[in-house]
């Protein structure tokens, strides 16, 4: 059985992670999708409430091999704890290609099994971020054209300033 890892922060999850989550296990058996705790950087949301989000809308869109975990520290040591065979990273953009590729070799160079899979973002989420989507919502735009309308609340319920 072919596993893949997805990691990311996921503060939250967009409608761009979920173009690359229902694609990416379309190619793989199981696909992990790994919510990094990162103590140093701040996070909106909770670690249970991203994951949280992700599995609701995971039930929702009726996808059936994902698991969803949450790692800290390095991401090649959930590789070997999950068990997977492959990493999964969404590209949308040459700025994203350069870390990207960055963190692939390193991560090859920590483990010589790893491979690094990535996937072009669909040209209709190439712009989307968490980042600006919590600044969008903090100034009251429109953001239900790029996240799930469960994040949509849950941004509501949130002071952002
Ligand atoms: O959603 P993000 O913020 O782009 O996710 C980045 C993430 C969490 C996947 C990346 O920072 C990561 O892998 N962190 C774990 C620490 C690690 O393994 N660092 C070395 C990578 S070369």
């Amino acid at each position: 059985m072919k596993s893949a890892i997805f990691p990311g922060s996921f503060d939250p999850v967009t409608n761009g992670h979920f173009d690359i989550i229902q694609r990416a296990s379309k190619l793989f058996d199981k696909l992990i999708v790994s919510v990094a705790i990162n103590e140093s950087k701040h996070s909106l949301f909770t670690m249970k409430e991203r994951q949280h989000f992700i599995r609701q809308v995971c039930n929702d869109k009726k996808l059936d091999n994902i698991e969803i975990v949450c790692f800290e520290g390095l991401l090649i040591d959930a590789v070997e704890k999950f068990n997977a065979n492959a990493i999964v990273r969404g590209i949308r953009a040459l700025s994203d290609f350069e870390i990207e590729f960055q963190m692939a070799l390193m991560n090859r160079e920590l483990n010589h099994h790893c491979e690094t899979v990535f996937l072009m973002t669909s040209p209709e989420y190439s712009f989307v971020s968490s980042r600006m989507i919590k600044e969008i919502a903090k100034f009251g735009g429109d953001i239900s054209s790029f996240v799930p309308p469960v994040i949509i609340d849950a941004l509501k319920g949130r002071n952002l300033f």
